[in-house]
């Protein structure tokens, strides 16, 4: 059986482990230094095992030990959002809980992909590649995966049409200034330039953009969980799968769209190694200048990450 351990059982950690197990696709750890949480939350969930039947064991621990041997790292821990806080005001916390669950985890599982959540989620995956020294096929961040899903869901809102039928693609940094692409993104084969009128459209695209921020308004004690943990899962399925498929994920760029040295939302092909190919879209210039200026955000934190670990 294939092991995943997830690092932070909180809300977003504790949801992948759900999605995962339901997946039965690998026995799980999950690791968080409140005392008996991730004990607690790993027996109640292996405890349903037998009612939903997947043959799934489940672990909670304090002790990066217990990782040993995993294929897949998945990394949530950390602080969410409040409202009116911005993704980058996590920086310095997350960072050094980042830091330290990478290169802890990486003791065990010298082999393991990693998936990192925690924000700001461009820059601690960056962090991560950085304090482990993988090669970027193995750190993967998760954010094009949710940001597309959500553009997708406010088109089936808009639209009637079924989710199944409707393809988004959403690149860039994960923060506001993220890339939702309105020309290839389309409903069975048709540009959703063709299929929608363009004030329409452009309230999705500004919903999109904003979308982790309207659920920390609803919610006002922490971020969304649900479809952040469902885009996890959906990554660790296609690379245990090897499934070579193509999502847009947060990958170090060197070199493509005209990127260095940096994580940037783009799309990317998972299979069994993590990134098996990065794919280039043609942009057109609206989409360019919104690309460079998303990626001047997430360069910024970057560098703001710079100034507080040597990496
Ligand atoms: P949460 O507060 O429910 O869970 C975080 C967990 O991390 C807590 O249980 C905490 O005890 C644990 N933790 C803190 N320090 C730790 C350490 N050193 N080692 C192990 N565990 C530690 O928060 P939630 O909702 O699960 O969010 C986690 C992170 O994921 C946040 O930074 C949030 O902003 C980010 N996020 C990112 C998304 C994305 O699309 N990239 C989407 C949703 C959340
Ligand atoms: C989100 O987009 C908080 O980044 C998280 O929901």
């Amino acid at each position: 059986m294939n092991k995943i351990s997830i690092i932070g059982a909180g809300m977003t950690g504790s949801t992948t482990a759900h999605w995962l197990a339901e997946r039965e696709l690998a026995d799980l750890v999950l690791v968080d230094v409140v005392e008996g949480m991730p004990q607690g939350k790993g027996l109640d969930m292996l405890e349903a095992m037998p009612i939903i039947g997947r043959d799934v064991e489940i672990v909670g621990s304090n002790d990066y030990a217990a990782t040993k041997g995993s294929d897949i790292i998945i990394i949530t821990a950390g602080l969410p959002r409040k409202p009116g806080m911005s993704r980058d005001d996590l920086l310095s916390a997350n960072a050094e809980i980042v830091g330290k669950a990478a290169t802890e985890t990486l003791k065990y599982s010298p082999d393991a992909v990693y998936v990192v959540l925690t924000n700001p989620l461009d820059t601690m995956a960056y962090l991560t590649m950085k304090m482990t020294k993988l090669p970027r096929e193995r750190v993967i961040g998760q954010a094009g995966v949710l940001d597309s899903a959500r553009m997708r869901a406010f088109v089936a809102l808009e639209t009637g049409v079924s989710i199944e039928n409707i393809q988004c693609y959403v690149l860039g940094g994960h923060g506001d200034e993220m890339v939702p692409l309105t020309k290839i993104s389309n409903i069975a084969g048709v540009s959703l330039r063709d299929y929608l009128p363009a004030d329409r459209l452009e309230a999705i695209v500004n919903r999109t953009r904003k979308g982790g921020g309207e659920i920390v308004n609803l919610l006002k004690t922490g971020s969304a969980f649900y479809a952040p943990s469902a885009a996890c899962a959906q990554m660790a399925e296609a690379i245990l799968k090897d499934k070579h498929l193509i999502v847009p994920c947060a990958a170090h760029m060197q070199g493509e769209y005209g990127l260095n040295d940096m994580f940037f939302g783009v799309p990317v092909m998972l299979g069994r190694k993590g990134i098996e190919k990065i794919v280039e879209y043609k942009l057109d210039a609206d989409e360019k200048a919104a690309f460079d200026k998303s990626a001047a955000s997430v360069k910024e934190t970057h560098e703001a990450l710079k100034k507080l670990v040597k990496i």
